[in-house]
């Protein structure tokens, strides 16, 4: 049950890839064609749905207001956020939009306020501040009874870290759904958030890097269940289910304020330097300007380039 992953230079690695993804989400919502693909694409304001995850029947067997997080949110509002019992009328679900990135997607949701309402006619609800690695502080243990992370685990800098605190959130019998790429760091070429790649192995969760691999279901199995599958485009989904208390020895909460504060420290010393100032909003206005083009395209163009480099990539491996 012993597994490492030391956290040094992991973060720094990790915070490389944050201009990229707000230059991202920034021009998706300023482009109202992009902007109205994503949100027909996303599900917000309807039954929740998960692939290989009857999530509505799960919740809706619970026995008290289920309590929700979709982990590294993002803003796609891609999870559905009403559920509907059998014999009963559908009623909105408490959910958490969560994401380490949240002070800034909520400056865009407030930068586009108006083109949300317009599209939509309400407006989409703030995303709070959240880093999965460290998410049983900020949803103390046992509060949760669903907790999705969808493309979100890969980015992050510590996943098998982030992996147990999310089980550590859980209600016992609660759920932690995992949706990803297969092996994603693979095809992104190891760049920005692109640190890990999660795979199933003929039903094992793996979670590797050139320098790592860990075997997800041995790790947890001494206190969580686990089903998992394969999805459309060949996702790789599973299905966590908490039986015990992650036990002390995998989450060592004294390491980790050792850990924060040190990395606190680090980053008023660069702060206080001006040529990392002026690379971050080089990089973060390079990343704009590009992000302005592409996602200037419509979203069906778009998802036609992103299928075709797919294909590519899988051809040539
Ligand atoms: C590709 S987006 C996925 C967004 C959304 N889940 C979806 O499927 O559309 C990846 C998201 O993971 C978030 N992320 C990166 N590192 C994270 C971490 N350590 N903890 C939680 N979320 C993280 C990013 O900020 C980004 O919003």
């Amino acid at each position: 049950m012993e597994y490492k992953e030391h956290p040094n230079n992991k973060i720094k690695h990790w915070s490389e890839g944050i201009a990229y993804e707000i230059a991202f989400w920034n021009n998706v919502y300023r482009w109202k064609n992009t902007f109205s693909g994503m949100m027909g694409w996303s599900n917000h304001c309807q039954i929740i749905k998960l692939e290989n995850f009857d999530c509505n029947r799960f919740l809706t067997s619970c026995q008290t207001e289920p309590n929700v997080l979709d982990i590294g949110c993002g803003m796609s509002y891609t999870t559905g956020n009403y559920i509907k019992p059998e014999n009963g009328a559908q009623r909105a679900v408490n959910i958490h939009y969560v994401d380490p990135l949240a002070p800034f997607f909520n400056d865009i949701l407030k930068r586009y306020s108006s083109r949300i309402k317009k599209r939509l006619g309400y407006m989409l609800p703030d995303i709070e501040f959240g880093m999965v690695e460290y998410i049983s502080s900020f949803y103390p243990h046992n509060t949760v009874d669903l907790a999705i992370i969808q493309n979100a685990l890969d980015h992050s800098a510590l996943p098998i870290k982030g992996l147990l605190e999310a089980i550590e959130c859980l209600k016992t019998g609660g759920k932690l759904y995992l949706n990803h790429h297969p092996n994603e760091a693979e095809t992104e070429h190891y760049k920005g958030f692109h640190q890990y790649n999660i795979n199933n192995e003929n039903g094992k969760l793996i979670i590797w890097n050139k320098n790592e691999r860990h075997d997800i279901n041995s790790l947890i199995s001494q206190f969580a269940d686990i089903t998992v599958s394969t999805g459309i485009d060949k996702h790789v989904i599973a299905v966590i289910t908490k039986r015990n208390n992650v036990p002390c020895e995998l989450l060592n909460h004294k390491e980790d304020k050792q850990y924060l504060c040190r990395q606190m420290m680090t980053e008023i010393i660069n702060g206080t330097k001006i040529n990392n100032f002026i690379k971050w909003k080089l990089k973060y206005w390079t990343y704009n300007i590009i992000q302005f083009f592409i996602q200037s395209l419509s979203w069906e163009r778009k998802m036609k380039i992103k299928r075709l480099i797919k294909q590519t990539n899988d051809n040539n491996r």
